[in-house]
């Protein structure tokens, strides 16, 4: 069982699909690991770390040639994939919802094509939980960066000179990023109030010490999925949350957003008026920014400042600003996943496409996507 790892930093992605640590587990499962050189470098991985664990580290064609697995952070180009025996399975952050037409590319290829971020949240499965892994850091960075770029203090000080004011931070979906941030918000000495439509964040938003702000009526209360994730609000819900957003956004100084609706353009929660009701300096954060964004005016990997000095921040990939914790934490993801399509006796691969973890992640085999969310709508 040979399992490839391909260099992401030319594509701008710091993080990488393996770790020094995980390279030792896969190898308890007997597999030979072959790694691109320099895949570590933004992950502050040398090649040399890899090696000592026992990777081969060599180009690219020679880190592809006879693999079984092509472990990813992104996904991989249908170039890379195509130097990939038909049938060898491809598992990473695939991003299933957009590009249709490149991950038909990818599945044309004859591999196996599996998405992490497809995984169900059950208990089984916690410890393969990219999502998670990787918004909780996501959430933590946010208020770092806003931390950074905010000209004032986020805690109360009291000095001989006076007395400087708590930081007010306001965050916009109580999900994994959200709650990390206002537990990293709270540690920092802010005053924290947020905002979900899942009625079950708002006592989680209390157990961290912040006030929750919601329109709570009857589509509240039936807000979430049985996959626990939000639904897309009416119109007329988003008008009431729009109206009491609009009061409380007003009095902020840091505003952090972090709302998603799976396979769905982000909700629009912060409009033009809004920010422009801010004081000048105040940072709002936008995590949602590569999913359309939950701010108007925020612009992928830009910092904007408005006419009345409001800073809008839309760095992408945040968790990549963490990169040698993002890989740490992703690489266990893999290995939690590919331990389950291994015959650990045998030491050979065994996927079980009746599983229900490689059912719900599955997006490819044979040469064709076979997996529901491409199915023609009705
Ligand atoms: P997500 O990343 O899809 O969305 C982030 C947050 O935005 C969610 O809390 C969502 O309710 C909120 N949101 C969506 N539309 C909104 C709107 N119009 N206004 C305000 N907020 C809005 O969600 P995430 O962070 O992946 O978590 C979803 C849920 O899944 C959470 O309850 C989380 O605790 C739960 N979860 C369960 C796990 C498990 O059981 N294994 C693992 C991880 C999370």
């Amino acid at each position: 069982m040979r399992i490839a790892v391909l260099d992401e930093t030319k594509a701008g992605e710091p993080r990488v699909a393996v770790t020094p640590d995980t390279i030792g587990k896969l190898k308890g499962l007997g597999a030979e690991i072959a790694i691109e050189k320099g895949a570590g470098s933004g992950a502050d991985i040398p090649d040399a770390a890899f090696e000592a664990a026992g990777a081969t580290v060599g180009t690219a064609a020679a880190t592809l040639k006879g693999a079984d697995i092509l472990l990813s952070v992104r996904r991989p180009s249908a170039d890379a994939v195509s130097k990939l025996a038909k049938g060898a399975l491809v598992i990473g952050m695939l991003d299933p919802y957009s590009d249709a037409e490149g991950m038909k590319a990818v599945a044309e290829k004859g591999v196996a094509a599996f998405s992490m971020e497809l995984m169900p949240r059950i208990t089984r499965a916690q410890v393969m939980d990219v999502l998670s892994s990787q918004a909780n850091l996501a959430g933590y960075r946010a208020v770092i960066d806003a931390s950074a770029i905010f000209g004032r203090a986020f805690p109360m000080m009291m000095t001989a000179a006076g007395t400087v004011p708590a930081a007010r931070a306001f965050v916009m979906g109580a999900g994994v990023a959200g709650l990390q941030a206002i537990a990293t918000a709270r540690r920092l000495g802010a005053v924290v109030t947020a905002t979900d439509v899942r009625p079950a964040a708002k006592e989680q938003v209390a157990s961290l010490g912040a006030k929750f702000v919601a329109v709570e009526d009857e589509e509240f209360k039936a807000a979430e999925t049985a996959a626990g994730y939000a639904k897309p609000m009416s119109a007329e819900y988003q008008a009431k949350q729009a109206a009491l957003v609009a009061e409380h956004i007003a009095k902020q100084d840091i505003v952090i957003t972090t709302a998603l609706i799976p396979g769905r353009p982000a909700p629009r929660l912060v409009s033009a008026a809004m920010v422009a009701s801010m004081k000048p300096g105040s940072v709002i954060v936008d995590l949602a920014v590569e999913r359309g964004g939950n701010v108007e005016g925020a612009k992928p990997g830009e910092i904007v400042t408005t006419a009345n000095g409001v800073k809008i921040v839309g760095y992408n990939n945040v968790p990549g600003r963490l990169a040698p914790t993002a890989s740490a934490l992703y690489a266990r993801n893999l290995f939690a996943f590919l331990e389950t399509l291994v015959d650990k006796k045998e030491k050979k691969l065994a996927v079980n496409f009746e599983d229900e973890l490689v059912k719900a992640t599955c997006l490819s085999r044979d040469g064709a996507l076979l997996h529901p969310i491409y199915a023609p709508k009705a």
